[in-house]
């Protein structure tokens, strides 16, 4: 009896220290720690090129958030230095890749870009956090060799039905930085509000920014360009690319609110759902509003859209404009002219020196494979992924099971989405590149990532945002890093234990698959 107690104590202890040391999130691609030598640290004194110097900086800032303090942090040389940070460009490894050294003297990371620095040090932080003891910073002694998986681990934010703000973005992009996620997809425009000021068309957001999906009237909530500028600033020292999109030709009801002239009609059920594809004067106005978004934003792509046109463009049938373009371009159907517009749009995209993304509906529309990115997100149309890989497009999967957020994670949670009896729980995630296995590895050429999709119908405080989306956003950031197809649901639930300790130290009303009950379902708006 007392050994099979004994034996149940050294199980315990083991599996604490395991949560200790490796809580890496994500799984790094190789690492070794000392089971019981630590690197004790009270003064970082650090040595690098001074264009790095801002990454130590923001790393001692990340660890006083988490409540580790480090002293003044100090330049120093490097016989000196306890945190050696270097480039080496000789090395054949990725841009993304690095190796951190944790010896009795000091720590060594070195990586071929400053992006590799960074994730070297996101694990840093995540050793400290898990290792630190009252006095201060201890980390394991031992070796990280790691790097991503995919390109495009992604995340979008829909602050077209609620809007969150500046300071809620701004938290979410630390977190996805802390699990290595690289691409923020911020979906600004769409029916219930326009979210971007635009000078040139002020009435997108004097008009167009007013109302959310439960309430109308609610008052105007949107982005200026300076907001905009900081947020796509913050995202870049997080090693965060910022991809806007503007969605067209459907989705376009607050844009329409604002510049009736442009509109196309819609339909009962989504009224003033399109722009106008039959008016010349509509490709003017967009491409004002394009030329004002670039400038904006750095990344190579423009998201358009291009999703559900069909949910409203039952006007065209009877539009003057619309009927005549239909003559001049021999146009079929009404999905031949939802095809001549996304082409003439990414043609204006490709104008301004940018690369168009769409959602897979564009995959049937005729655009070059090369003009574009796609995003496969119809779970139920497998073939329209197939027909995307076969005609070369480049792709990011996002299929609604299991990455769209605003479905629910568990099977007693009421609110939010189902499809069929189908959810969206963190196994479901955890099993995503086995579930993939086929055209991943058929087409690894053309799979650039994966990204979750954060809609917001159901989602309109930030408490709730956080319930939607943590610990989902962790599990996303295992399978987009990590190389293993299979990652253990129990082994990463072990590791969130510190992710959910950080989670209460920062008031992140996150959903616990443990303990349920603890964490009860925080319901979406009354309708
Ligand atoms: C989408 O969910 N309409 C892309």
């Amino acid at each position: 009896m007392r050994i099979i107690f004994l034996v149940l104590v050294l199980l315990f202890l083991a599996s604490l220290g395991y949560a200790q040391k490796n809580s890496i999130i994500p799984e790094p691609a190789s690492c070794q720690f000392s089971e019981s030598r630590y690197l004790y640290i009270d003064q970082i004194r650090f040595s690098c090129q001074p264009a790095q110097e801002i990454l130590i900086q923001n790393f001692s800032n990340q660890l006083a958030g988490f409540g580790i303090k480090l002293g003044n942090i100090k330049k120093s040389g490097p016989k000196t230095a306890n945190l050696i940070l270097g480039i080496d460009t000789q090395k054949q490894i990725g841009l993304e890749a690095y190796s951190l050294t944790i010896t009795p003297q000091q720590i060594q990371l070195t990586a071929s870009s400053e992006t590799g620095l960074f994730y070297g040090l996101q694990s840093l932080t995540q050793l400290a956090v898990s290792n630190s003891v009252a006095s201060g910073f201890r980390v394991p002694h031992g070796t990280i060799q790691d790097n991503p998986r995919y390109v495009w681990r992604g995340l979008m934010l829909d602050e077209s039905r609620h809007f969150f703000g500046k300071e809620k973005v701004k938290q979410l992009l630390d977190w996805m930085a802390f699990y290595k996620l690289n691409r923020f997809h911020w979906h600004l425009t769409d029916e219930p509000g326009w979210r971007i000021e635009i000078k040139k068309y002020p009435k997108l957001t004097s008009v167009g920014a007013i109302g959310n999906f439960h309430d109308p009237k609610a008052p105007a909530a949107f982005y200026t360009q300076a907001d905009i500028k900081e947020i796509v600033h913050y995202a870049a020292e997080r090693s965060i690319e910022v991809v806007p999109e503007i969605d067209m030709p459907g989705h376009a009801a607050a844009a329409n609110r604002a510049y009736p002239e442009f509109s196309g009609g819609g339909s009962e059920k989504y009224p003033e759902f399109t722009f106008n594809p039959g008016k010349e004067h509509t490709y003017g106005f967009l491409t004002d509003i394009l030329r004002e978004v670039v400038q904006l934003f750095p990344s190579k792509y423009i998201h358009l859209g291009g999703d559900e046109v069909h949910f409203g463009n039952q006007q065209w049938n009877t539009n003057a404009d619309v009927q005549s373009l239909m003559q001049k371009h021999q146009l079929k159907d009404l999905q031949a002219v939802e095809f001549y517009f996304i082409n003439r749009m990414t043609d204006s995209i490709a104008a301004l020196n940018k690369t168009m993304i769409g959602w897979d509906e564009i995959v049937t529309s005729g655009v070059p494979a090369e003009k574009c990115l796609t995003m496969w997100w119809r779970h139920d149309k497998p073939e329209q992924l197939q027909l995307a890989l076969e005609k070369g497009y480049h792709t990011i999967l996002c299929p609604r099971i299991p990455f769209y957020f605003d479905f629910v994670q568990h099977n007693s949670h009421r609110s939010g989405r189902y499809w069929a009896k189908e959810y969206a729980p963190i196994e479901k995630i955890l099993a995503f590149n086995q579930t993939y296995a086929e055209p991943l590895t058929k087409y690894p050429n053309l799979i650039d990532g994966i990204q979750a999709n954060i809609w917001t119908e159901t989602i309109h405080s930030e408490e709730r945002l956080d319930f939607m989306t943590f610990p989902r956003m962790a599990a996303l950031a295992e399978v987009a890093w990590s190389k293993n197809n299979s990652p253990d649901y129990s082994t990463f639930l072990k590791k969130m234990q510190v992710s959910f300790r950080l989670y209460k130290e920062q008031k992140i009303t996150f959903f616990d698959p443990v303990n349920p009950e603890r964490t009860p379902e925080l319901p979406g708006p009354k309708k």
